[in-house]
Protein backbone atom coordinates (compact mmCIF):
# COMPACT_ATOMS: atom_id res chain seq x y z
CA UNK A 1 0.00 0.00 0.00
CA UNK A 2 0.93 3.45 -0.53
CA UNK A 3 1.31 5.70 2.28
CA UNK A 4 0.60 9.01 2.50
CA UNK A 5 2.93 10.33 5.88
CA UNK A 6 1.36 13.80 6.49
CA UNK A 7 -2.55 11.95 6.24
CA UNK A 8 -1.31 9.47 8.75
CA UNK A 9 0.20 11.91 11.04
CA UNK A 10 -2.81 14.18 10.98
CA UNK A 11 -5.31 11.52 11.32
CA UNK A 12 -4.09 8.35 12.85
CA UNK A 13 -0.94 8.46 14.47
CA UNK A 14 -2.75 8.03 17.77
CA UNK A 15 -2.55 4.30 16.41
CA UNK A 16 1.23 3.84 17.50
CA UNK A 17 0.53 4.94 20.77
CA UNK A 18 -1.71 1.79 21.31
CA UNK A 19 1.65 0.10 20.97
CA UNK A 20 3.10 1.82 23.39
CA UNK A 21 2.25 -0.94 26.05
CA UNK A 22 4.46 -2.97 24.39
CA UNK A 23 7.41 -1.26 24.97
CA UNK A 24 7.48 -2.38 28.54
CA UNK A 25 8.70 -6.09 26.95
CA UNK A 26 12.13 -4.04 26.15
CA UNK A 27 14.38 -4.66 27.96
CA UNK A 28 16.56 -1.36 28.93
CA UNK A 29 20.11 -1.87 28.16
CA UNK A 30 22.82 0.80 27.05
CA UNK A 31 24.40 -1.96 25.34
CA UNK A 32 21.84 -3.76 23.21
CA UNK A 33 20.86 -2.56 19.72
CA UNK A 34 17.69 -2.39 18.65
CA UNK A 35 15.46 -2.68 15.37
CA UNK A 36 12.22 -1.32 14.86
CA UNK A 37 10.79 -2.50 12.22
CA UNK A 38 7.96 -0.81 10.50
CA UNK A 39 8.42 2.21 12.18
CA UNK A 40 5.93 4.65 10.25
CA UNK A 41 6.94 8.55 11.14
CA UNK A 42 9.00 7.02 14.32
CA UNK A 43 6.48 7.32 17.28
CA UNK A 44 7.31 4.32 19.32
CA UNK A 45 11.02 4.34 17.50
CA UNK A 46 11.91 7.48 19.92
CA UNK A 47 10.73 5.54 23.18
CA UNK A 48 12.66 2.49 22.03
CA UNK A 49 15.70 5.29 21.95
CA UNK A 50 15.69 5.61 25.97
CA UNK A 51 15.95 1.46 25.99
CA UNK A 52 18.60 0.72 24.07
CA UNK A 53 22.45 2.13 22.89
CA UNK A 54 21.52 1.73 19.36
CA UNK A 55 18.17 1.67 17.46
CA UNK A 56 17.26 2.06 14.38
CA UNK A 57 14.21 2.54 12.67
CA UNK A 58 12.97 0.91 9.46
CA UNK A 59 10.16 1.17 6.64
CA UNK A 60 9.08 0.08 3.75
CA UNK A 61 7.66 3.49 2.53
CA UNK A 62 10.26 6.30 1.64
CA UNK A 63 7.34 8.37 2.29
CA UNK A 64 7.03 7.38 5.87
CA UNK A 65 10.93 7.21 6.25
CA UNK A 66 11.33 10.93 5.45
CA UNK A 67 8.68 11.90 7.49
CA UNK A 68 10.28 10.41 10.78
CA UNK A 69 13.77 11.77 9.85
CA UNK A 70 12.25 15.11 9.33
CA UNK A 71 10.23 15.25 12.92
CA UNK A 72 13.14 13.16 14.69
CA UNK A 73 16.01 13.86 13.44
CA UNK A 74 18.35 13.05 16.05
CA UNK A 75 17.08 9.54 15.24
CA UNK A 76 18.27 6.73 12.48
CA UNK A 77 15.82 5.61 10.08
CA UNK A 78 16.08 3.61 6.72
CA UNK A 79 14.22 2.65 3.79
CA UNK A 80 14.23 -1.38 4.01
CA UNK A 81 11.24 -4.17 3.14
CA UNK A 82 10.83 -6.16 6.11
CA UNK A 83 11.08 -9.33 4.05
CA UNK A 84 14.62 -8.70 2.22
CA UNK A 85 15.96 -7.20 5.52
CA UNK A 86 19.19 -9.13 4.71
CA UNK A 87 21.29 -8.76 8.59
CA UNK A 88 22.67 -11.40 9.70
CA UNK A 89 23.26 -11.68 13.74
CA UNK A 90 22.81 -7.97 14.37
CA UNK A 91 20.37 -7.36 16.31
CA UNK A 92 19.57 -7.81 20.23
CA UNK A 93 16.04 -6.86 19.80
CA UNK A 94 13.56 -6.87 17.01
CA UNK A 95 10.31 -4.72 18.37
CA UNK A 96 7.48 -4.05 15.51
CA UNK A 97 3.60 -2.79 15.94
CA UNK A 98 0.86 -2.97 13.91
CA UNK A 99 3.22 -4.41 10.73
CA UNK A 100 2.72 -7.95 10.02
CA UNK A 101 -0.81 -8.21 8.81
CA UNK A 102 0.35 -6.31 5.86
CA UNK A 103 2.34 -9.00 5.23
CA UNK A 104 1.24 -12.39 3.88
CA UNK A 105 4.48 -14.86 3.98
CA UNK A 106 4.81 -14.68 7.35
CA UNK A 107 6.92 -17.78 7.16
CA UNK A 108 9.30 -15.84 5.33
CA UNK A 109 9.25 -12.71 7.83
CA UNK A 110 10.00 -15.03 9.99
CA UNK A 111 12.56 -16.11 8.59
CA UNK A 112 14.21 -13.11 8.07
CA UNK A 113 13.94 -12.21 11.54
CA UNK A 114 15.39 -15.30 13.21
CA UNK A 115 18.70 -14.37 10.92
CA UNK A 116 18.56 -11.00 11.87
CA UNK A 117 18.55 -11.19 15.03
CA UNK A 118 21.73 -12.14 17.27
CA UNK A 119 21.68 -15.54 19.04
CA UNK A 120 19.62 -15.29 22.53
CA UNK A 121 17.97 -12.10 20.66
CA UNK A 122 14.53 -11.11 20.95
CA UNK A 123 11.39 -10.43 19.16
CA UNK A 124 8.61 -8.44 20.44
CA UNK A 125 5.66 -7.63 18.14
CA UNK A 126 2.12 -7.16 18.14
CA UNK A 127 -0.58 -6.97 15.23
CA UNK A 128 -3.82 -7.59 14.00
CA UNK A 129 -5.13 -10.83 15.40
CA UNK A 130 -7.71 -13.58 13.56
CA UNK A 131 -10.64 -11.56 13.46
CA UNK A 132 -9.05 -8.72 13.76
CA UNK A 133 -11.60 -5.67 12.15
CA UNK A 134 -14.30 -8.25 10.76
CA UNK A 135 -16.99 -6.14 11.11
CA UNK A 136 -15.25 -3.59 8.99
CA UNK A 137 -14.19 -5.91 6.58
CA UNK A 138 -17.37 -8.06 6.21
CA UNK A 139 -19.04 -4.59 5.73
CA UNK A 140 -16.66 -2.89 3.23
CA UNK A 141 -17.14 -6.34 1.16
CA UNK A 142 -21.14 -6.00 1.03
CA UNK A 143 -20.46 -2.33 0.09
CA UNK A 144 -17.95 -3.11 -2.61
CA UNK A 145 -20.64 -5.78 -3.53
CA UNK A 146 -23.34 -3.29 -4.39
CA UNK A 147 -20.72 -1.61 -6.64
CA UNK A 148 -20.00 -5.32 -8.30
CA UNK A 149 -17.05 -4.88 -7.19
CA UNK A 150 -15.58 -8.28 -5.34
CA UNK A 151 -13.17 -7.36 -2.22
CA UNK A 152 -11.45 -10.09 -0.70
CA UNK A 153 -8.90 -8.89 2.54
CA UNK A 154 -5.67 -7.75 1.87
CA UNK A 155 -4.39 -8.42 5.43
CA UNK A 156 -3.05 -11.74 7.07
CA UNK A 157 -4.78 -11.75 10.75
CA UNK A 158 -3.39 -15.43 12.11
CA UNK A 159 -4.27 -16.65 15.64
CA UNK A 160 -1.79 -17.31 18.25
CA UNK A 161 -1.52 -20.61 17.82
CA UNK A 162 -1.07 -20.68 13.96
CA UNK A 163 1.67 -17.97 14.41
CA UNK A 164 3.48 -19.89 17.18
CA UNK A 165 3.86 -22.42 14.76
CA UNK A 166 5.26 -21.07 12.29
CA UNK A 167 7.96 -19.26 14.66
CA UNK A 168 8.81 -22.39 16.00
CA UNK A 169 9.40 -24.05 12.91
CA UNK A 170 11.96 -20.76 12.25
CA UNK A 171 13.73 -21.85 15.41
CA UNK A 172 12.15 -19.16 17.94
CA UNK A 173 11.02 -20.45 21.19
CA UNK A 174 8.02 -18.73 22.17
CA UNK A 175 7.89 -16.97 25.00
CA UNK A 176 3.91 -15.32 24.84
CA UNK A 177 1.50 -15.61 22.35
CA UNK A 178 -1.72 -14.43 22.65
CA UNK A 179 -4.49 -12.70 21.57
CA UNK A 180 -7.29 -10.10 22.57
CA UNK A 181 -9.84 -7.58 21.81
CA UNK A 182 -8.70 -4.24 21.65
CA UNK A 183 -11.94 -2.06 20.60
CA UNK A 184 -9.83 1.53 19.34
CA UNK A 185 -11.73 4.62 19.22
CA UNK A 186 -11.11 6.67 15.75
CA UNK A 187 -10.80 10.74 15.69
CA UNK A 188 -13.37 12.85 13.60
CA UNK A 189 -16.57 12.09 15.50
CA UNK A 190 -19.11 10.91 13.15
CA UNK A 191 -16.61 11.22 10.09
CA UNK A 192 -13.89 8.97 11.90
CA UNK A 193 -14.59 5.57 9.70
CA UNK A 194 -14.68 7.77 6.53
CA UNK A 195 -11.83 8.94 7.16
CA UNK A 196 -9.80 5.68 8.43
CA UNK A 197 -11.33 3.60 5.18
CA UNK A 198 -10.09 6.42 3.07
CA UNK A 199 -6.44 6.00 4.00
CA UNK A 200 -6.33 2.64 4.66
CA UNK A 201 -8.49 1.11 1.92
CA UNK A 202 -7.42 3.80 -0.48
CA UNK A 203 -6.35 1.94 -3.69
CA UNK A 204 -9.19 -0.42 -3.78
CA UNK A 205 -11.39 3.41 -3.87
CA UNK A 206 -9.64 4.38 -6.67
CA UNK A 207 -10.11 1.86 -8.57
CA UNK A 208 -13.89 3.22 -8.40
CA UNK A 209 -15.29 7.10 -9.91
CA UNK A 210 -15.75 9.48 -6.95
CA UNK A 211 -19.27 8.21 -7.19
CA UNK A 212 -18.92 4.92 -6.74
CA UNK A 213 -16.07 5.70 -3.59
CA UNK A 214 -18.83 7.66 -2.02
CA UNK A 215 -21.53 5.34 -1.95
CA UNK A 216 -18.86 2.05 -0.90
CA UNK A 217 -17.74 4.64 2.16
CA UNK A 218 -21.70 5.79 3.09
CA UNK A 219 -22.61 1.84 2.72
CA UNK A 220 -19.71 0.73 5.02
CA UNK A 221 -21.00 3.56 7.87
CA UNK A 222 -24.66 2.14 7.64
CA UNK A 223 -23.75 -1.82 7.62
CA UNK A 224 -21.52 -0.92 10.28
CA UNK A 225 -22.92 1.75 12.23
CA UNK A 226 -24.96 -0.48 14.22
CA UNK A 227 -21.82 -2.70 15.91
CA UNK A 228 -19.27 0.54 15.89
CA UNK A 229 -20.70 4.00 16.40
CA UNK A 230 -21.69 5.22 19.23
CA UNK A 231 -23.84 7.96 18.70
CA UNK A 232 -20.23 10.18 19.22
CA UNK A 233 -17.25 8.06 17.44
CA UNK A 234 -16.64 4.98 16.04
CA UNK A 235 -14.91 2.04 17.61
CA UNK A 236 -13.30 0.09 15.65
CA UNK A 237 -13.30 -4.11 16.35
CA UNK A 238 -9.35 -4.47 16.61
CA UNK A 239 -8.06 -7.35 17.92
CA UNK A 240 -4.28 -8.07 18.46
CA UNK A 241 -1.68 -10.75 18.63
CA UNK A 242 0.99 -9.90 21.08
CA UNK A 243 3.96 -12.78 20.53
CA UNK A 244 7.16 -12.49 22.05
CA UNK A 245 9.85 -14.96 21.09
CA UNK A 246 13.55 -15.87 21.36
CA UNK A 247 16.20 -16.90 19.10
CA UNK A 248 17.75 -19.78 20.58
CA UNK A 249 21.36 -19.41 21.89
CA UNK A 250 23.34 -21.77 19.62
C1 LIG B 1 -4.57 -2.65 12.35
O1 LIG B 1 -3.67 -2.03 12.94
O2 LIG B 1 -5.05 -3.68 12.81
C2 LIG B 1 -5.08 -2.17 11.03
C3 LIG B 1 -4.90 -0.85 10.68
C4 LIG B 1 -5.37 -0.42 9.46
C5 LIG B 1 -6.02 -1.28 8.60
C6 LIG B 1 -6.19 -2.59 8.97
C7 LIG B 1 -5.73 -3.04 10.19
Amino acid sequence: MKWDSNLYVQKHGFVAEYGAELLDFVPCDPRQSILDLGCGVGTLTERLAGRGGRVLGVDGSPDMVRQAKKLRPELAFEVRDALALSYCEEWDVIFSNAVFHWIHDHERLLGQLYQALKPGGLLVCEFGAAGNIAVVEDALRQAFARQGVCYTSKFCFPDAKGFSQLAEAAGFIVEAAFEFDRPTPLKDGEKGLYYWARQFYREELEALPEKGQEEVLHGLEELAGERLYNGKEWVVDYRRLRFIARKKTS
